[in-house]
């Protein structure tokens, strides 16, 4: 499973990148707003640093996602246009693929509705396992059958498991089958740390003092 940061913090997402794990960034018009910055300045920010930056269109009707994802992708090649799941979202996921525009259908809650994206053409789709768990079903199991069903009919569209909430969230997504996990940096802190390792750190640190001590007698 790749790893990506779920977030629009251009700065937080740089600290992430840093060590080498992250290769994407996913936004939504959510993440955007926390920002308070200016949406495109965001946008090409994060794709000269990274091969994938999902960005969201915002209008309802397939003629302005359309429109609304033309222009986003025209900022820079490593923008993926996010398209909610609604069936104007369908309509201009087929008009974008058609002209060769990579398109990730967020805002999936079942297998069901990640297939029929991937029939339209979908590059990514996007199960929210976390909000699928608040209404009392297993998103890590929609992102299991998705996987089963891309696997049998050899279909090339990549699962991003989404709405990832806690480090237990992380690992479940990668043993699922997701392709990429896209994942809030305070997840991604927790996952970064471990007290034995702190411990163990330590514990050699000081035993190494202990042997430049004996050497300086
Ligand atoms: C990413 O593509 C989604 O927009 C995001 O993971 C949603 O996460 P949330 O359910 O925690 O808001």
């Amino acid at each position: 499973m790749r790893i990506f940061v779920d977030s629009a913090d251009v700065e937080e997402i740089k600290k992430l990148y840093e060590m080498g794990f992250v290769s994407g960034a996913t936004t939504n018009p959510s993440l955007v707003a926390k920002t308070g910055r200016d949406p495109r300045e965001i946008y090409r920010e994060l794709a000269e640093m990274l091969e994938h930056v999902s960005a969201e269109v915002v209008a309802e009707d397939a003629d302005g996602m359309y429109k609304e994802g033309k222009d986003l992708a025209s900022i820079h090649p490593n923008i993926v246009v996010k398209i909610p799941f609604t069936p104007e979202g369908l309509k201009a996921v087929r008009r974008l693929k058609g002209d060769g525009i990579r398109v990730n259908v967020t805002l999936i809650f079942s297998a069901a509705q990640a297939l029929i994206a991937a029939r339209v053409g979908a590059d990514f789709v996007s199960p929210f396992i976390g909000r699928i768990d608040d209404i009392g079903y297993s998103g890590v199991e929609v992102v299991r059958e998705t996987a089963k069903i891309f696997a049998l009919y050899d279909i090339p569209t990549q699962i991003i498991a989404a709405s990832i909430r806690h480090p237990a969230h992380f690992i479940a997504a990668a043993k699922s089958g997701a392709h990429i996990g896209t994942v809030p940096p305070a997840v991604l802190w927790k996952l970064l740390k471990h007290p034995l390792t702190d411990i163990g750190l330590e514990k050699f640190l000081s035993d190494w003092r202990k042997v430049q001590e004996s050497l300086s007698k």
